[in-house]
């Protein structure tokens, strides 16, 4: 494995710096880097919405609020049959894992930086047309991995998360998105603290077991 590529680089970051904030034309680079995705026959579904400065921080604010009252999640898109025993089995050893390392208080800033948003500079808001082909939401997930690649091409860390299309109605409020449109994901950006929360090692599966080979 390349240690350098952003592929190998690439890992959730749950706390970003409060002082420094993105370069605007960055962002914009990183945006028209991950619009270079394949998607089916290049329809490229998805349409980006970038929340930085008041905006972010309003919309950080208001989840907070929500968060803190355990008011609950109403994503727009939502997973039509749960998980596979596999996916399952792979989630609870990775929590098992994570909780272990982080400790007591390491747990609690992870969900208080969920709740916080991670305190992100950035946040990139992928959509995909209401009326969709699943093919939409593979090219969709393609263009918001490629916003953290090229994120860590660009020195920046991110962060994909539920949690930041949790409360629809904070985005909603903030742009104007048309109602044919559905929030898929967010992605957010900026530069990491140095904090414990941040080193959290995830493990994948061997190869052979999620790769068959038939020569
Ligand atoms: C679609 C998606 C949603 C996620 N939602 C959250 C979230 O709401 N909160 C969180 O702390 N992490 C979230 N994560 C981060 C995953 O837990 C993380 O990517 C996974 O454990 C693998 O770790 P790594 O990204 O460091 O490789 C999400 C990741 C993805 C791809």
């Amino acid at each position: 494995m390349n240690k350098n590529s952003a592929l190998v680089k690439r890992h959730a970051v749950r706390a970003f710096e409060d002082k420094a904030a993105v370069d605007l034309n960055v962002l914009k680079d990183i945006v028209k880097e991950a619009g270079l995705a394949p998607s089916w026959g290049n329809s490229q579904p998805w349409k980006a919405y970038l929340a930085v400065g008041q905006t972010v921080k309003n919309i950080r604010e208001t989840h907070f609020n929500s968060a803190t009252n355990h008011v609950k999640g109403s994503p727009e898109v939502v997973s039509p049959k749960g998980w596979s025993d596999y996916a399952k089995n792979n989630m609870k050893q990775t929590t098992a894992k994570n909780d272990q390392f982080l400790g007591d208080d390491g747990n609690q800033d992870y969900s208080d930086f969920n709740a916080k948003l991670f305190n992100a500079p950035a946040i990139i808001y992928i959509t995909i047309p209401k009326i969709s082909s699943a093919y939409s939401t593979y090219d969709a997930g393609a263009f918001g991995y490629g916003l953290a690649l090229s994120a860590y091409e660009h020195g920046l860390a991110a962060m994909t998360a539920y949690e930041l299309i949790r409360y629809p109605k904070e985005i909603r409020d903030a742009f104007t998105i048309p109602e044919d449109e559905v929030l898929m994901m967010g992605v957010a950006i900026g530069y990491p603290q140095d904090k414990k929360l941040n080193q959290l090692h995830t493990d994948r599966n061997d190869l052979e077991k999620f790769l068959s080979i038939e020569d």
